[in-house]
């Protein structure tokens, strides 16, 4: 089983080690919990995404394999879940800190990852489309949701209270309605939160 160990950063540039070993992983947080260093996610293609729920994204970007295959913890691509009310979403460089090095040559990678590699080299190139993801969690603008102060309150794996266990999915899609007030308003109840209306709308 091959693991990752984050030894640092140089120049901006995430420096990634593939470690082949047969050794469980302590260093990395296992966003499900438990010893799973043996599950191997199912090899899928693209044109396997019809049969998945949630929306089909530019590249068949998979939680399964990232998140717990690989236990890359949740807030090395959502950097800044726990400080600011947007999560963040990872940059084509993050991606390529690995897929520069990783998922072979581009006569041997896999459809999926030579579609990566084709935006990062066509980043500059005003002619080209650049990727974007589909958003699947959105309030209307009326209401506002902080995410960080929900991380301080709950810990940094509360993502599945509200997004269902993300890192299993191999498309994400949405697992509670949060466009239904309701849903805020019955743990707001349960936790003694404030339901002040000011709270959540401007
Ligand atoms: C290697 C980077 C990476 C890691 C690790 C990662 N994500 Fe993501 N995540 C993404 C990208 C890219 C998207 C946008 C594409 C998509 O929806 O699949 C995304 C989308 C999401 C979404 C949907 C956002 C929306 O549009 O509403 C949720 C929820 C999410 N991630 C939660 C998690 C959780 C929870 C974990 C840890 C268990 C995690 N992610 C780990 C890169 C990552
Ligand atoms: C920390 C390292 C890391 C980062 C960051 C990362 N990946 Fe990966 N990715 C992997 C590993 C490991 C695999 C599985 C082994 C392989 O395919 O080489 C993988 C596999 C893939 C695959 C092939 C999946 C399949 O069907 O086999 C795609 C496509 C992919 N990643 C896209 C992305 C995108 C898009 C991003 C940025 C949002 C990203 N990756 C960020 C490590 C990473
Ligand atoms: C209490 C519920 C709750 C928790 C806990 C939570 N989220 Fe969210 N998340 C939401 C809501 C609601 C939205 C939509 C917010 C909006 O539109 O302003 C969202 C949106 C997102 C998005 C989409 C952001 C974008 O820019 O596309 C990502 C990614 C995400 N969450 C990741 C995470 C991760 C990772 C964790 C855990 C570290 C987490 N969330 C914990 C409720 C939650
Ligand atoms: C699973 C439980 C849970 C859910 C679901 C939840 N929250 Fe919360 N929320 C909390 C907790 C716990 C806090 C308290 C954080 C603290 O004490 O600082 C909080 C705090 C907040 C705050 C800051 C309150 C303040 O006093 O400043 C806002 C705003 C907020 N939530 C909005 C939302 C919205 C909008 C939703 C639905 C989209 C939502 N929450 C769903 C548990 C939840
Ligand atoms: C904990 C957060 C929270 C609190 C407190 C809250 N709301 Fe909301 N409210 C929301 C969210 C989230 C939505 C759904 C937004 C969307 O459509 O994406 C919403 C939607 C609404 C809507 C639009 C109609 C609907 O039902 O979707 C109205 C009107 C509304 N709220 C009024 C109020 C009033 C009045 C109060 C105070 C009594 C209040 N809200 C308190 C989070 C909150």
């Amino acid at each position: 089983m091959r693991k990752f160990v984050v030894v640092g950063s140089l120049a901006g540039t995430i420096a990634l080690v593939i470690v082949a070993t047969g050794i469980h992983s302590t260093s990395a947080q296992d966003p499900a919990g438990g010893a799973l260093d043996s599950l191997a996610a199912p090899t899928l293609a693209a044109s396997d995404t019809a049969a998945l729920k949630g929306p089909r994204q530019p590249i068949f970007f998979r939680h399964d394999i990232h998140a717990l295959q690989f236990k890359i913890p949740c807030q090395y691509c959502h950097y800044s879940v726990s400080v600011a009310s947007e999560p963040g979403i990872p940059s084509l460089q993050t991606c390529m800190g690995c897929h520069l090095v990783i998922s072979g040559t581009d006569s041997t990678a896999r459809a999926e990852v030579r579609k990566l590699r084709t935006y990062w080299r066509e980043k500059n190139d005003s002619t080209k489309p650049k990727l974007e993801w589909t958003r699947i969690h959105t309030l209307a603008r009326h209401a506002h949701f902080p995410h960080m102060r929900h991380i301080k309150a709950m810990g940094p794996n509360a993502c599945q209270t509200c997004h269902g266990d993300v890192a299993r999915m191999p498309q994400v899609f949405q697992v509670n309605n949060v466009n239904n007030m309701g849903f805020c308003i019955s743990c707001h109840i349960e936790r003694k939160v404030s339901r002040d209306c000011s709270v959540c709308h401007y």
